[in-house]
Formats: C-alpha cells, sequence, structure tokens
C-alpha cells in the first residue's frame, strides 16, 4: 500500500466563518505563489487524487491537467470526464489500488475527498498531511473537514515540521506543516 499523503492550503483562523476555508468557485482563495511551488515540488512525480470539481479548477485555473505527475480524477460518472492523459476512476478505493506499486500517493482534494481518508470509512487513510495554514479571512465557498481534533495531543498525527512565513507584499502570512501519523 502506498503511503497515502494528503496536501491541502488551508484558511486558519478560528472561530471565523473563513475558518478551513480551501476554495472559492474555481479558484483558490488566496494566491500564495510559495504556496504552488511547494505543492508542485512535493506532488511532481507521485500520481494526484482528487475530485471532479478540483480537477475542473484546474483545467479552468492552469488550462490543463497538472505536468509531470499523473492527474488521478474521481466521479461517480466516469464516461462524463473525458480529457487526454488523466485517470479516471469512480472510487477513492480503485484509483489508490491502481497505484499500489506505487511508493506515495497524494490526495488533492476537494472536502469531500480530503474527508473520506482523515477519519471517514474509506479503507484508505492518510498517513502524512503537508498542510499550508493560511492566516486571513477569506471569501469561499469550501471547506476542510474539522481536523483539530486529529492533531491534538491525543489525536492520531504529531507534528513534524513547521516553517512560519510572515505576512509580506500584500500576501497573507502562512506555515507549512507536516504531520505524520503516530506509530
Ligand atoms: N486549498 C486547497 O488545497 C484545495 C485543494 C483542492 C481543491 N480546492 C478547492 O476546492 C474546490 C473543489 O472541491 P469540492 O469539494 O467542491 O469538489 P471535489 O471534491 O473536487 O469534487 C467533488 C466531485 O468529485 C467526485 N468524487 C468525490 N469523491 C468521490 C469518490 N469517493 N468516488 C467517486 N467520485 C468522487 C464527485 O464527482 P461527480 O459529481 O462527477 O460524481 C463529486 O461530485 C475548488 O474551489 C478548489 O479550488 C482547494
Amino acid at each position: 500500500m502506498p503511503e497515502i499523503v494528503v496536501i491541502a492550503a488551508v484558511a486558519d483562523v478560528p472561530g471565523r466563518p473563513g475558518d478551513r476555508l480551501i476554495g472559492d468557485g474555481m479558484e483558490l482563495p488566496w494566491h500564495i505563489p510559495a504556496d504552488l511551488k511547494r505543492f508542485k515540488a512535493l506532488t511532481s512525480g507521485w500520481p494526484l487524487v482528487m475530485g471532479r470539481r478540483t480537477f475542473e479548477s484546474l483545467l479552468h485555473q492552469f488550462g490543463g491537467p497538472l505536468p509531470n505527475r499523473e492527474n488521478v480524477v474521481l466521479t461517480r460518472h466516469p464516461s462524463a470526464v473525458d480529457h487526454p492523459g488523466i485517470h479516471v476512476y469512480g472510487s477513492l478505493e480503485d484509483a489508490v489500488d491502481a497505484f499500489a506499486d506505487r511508493e506515495r500517493v497524494f490526495i488533492g482534494g476537494g472536502a469531500g475527498v480530503y474527508g473520506s481518508v482523515l477519519e471517514g470509512d474509506s479503507p484508505v487513510q492518510a498517513d502524512r498531511l503537508e498542510l499550508t495554514f493560511v492566516e486571513g479571512d477569506f471569501q469561499g465557498d469550501t471547506h476542510f473537514p474539522e481536523y483539530r481534533h486529529l492533531i491534538e495531543d491525543d489525536g492520531p498525527f504529531v507534528l513534524e515540521a513547521s516553517e512560519s512565513h510572515p505576512a509580506k507584499d500584500g500576501r497573507p502570512a502562512f506555515r507549512f506543516e507536516t504531520f505524520v501519523r503516530k506509530a
């Protein structure tokens, strides 16, 4: 079984309506080039599993699938999703099974897909979380699942690395944090 790695950028404004935001229609709620660079560095060369709406948002933002990695798209209507160079599956389990020989598979959202691997009833569960916490109250419509209980002292994940970046040039402050499942 590959290592299952969740990768997400998540608004961190506890108690505010914008807390846990990840998306705004076809867009991200923010533009943080350093986060896009890190996303590219981490996911290049590995299968990246995503829901159909996230894939459509990539087409909208970048004009096509992400290069140098397998774009693996989940839909319950596989015949309706047709794009050259992508892999389409009807379930998360089938998608991960198809890459069972790989060392690592990234889970790139959206909300329901993250929920399934964080503590859903899917047999596919996250081993590692690569999260970017973005500090600011943004507009949007899609939220990351409740996760704080998972990274508390008695939760299943422990912080392995953290790197903070202050607000700069009109960009919000953010921090990269890696959590790993406790042995
Ligand atoms: N900040 C971040 O890191 C980040 C990351 C990813 C996405 N986003 C944002 O999140 C938004 C999109 O996410 P979303 O939650 O709305 O949608 P999504 O999860 O990307 O797509 C939902 C669709 O995926 C398919 N799907 C999901 N789980 C499935 C499963 N287990 N089996 C089969 N099909 C499955 C279904 O497609 P069908 O309806 O075709 O059956 C479902 O309607 C966008 O705003 C995007 O920019 C942000």
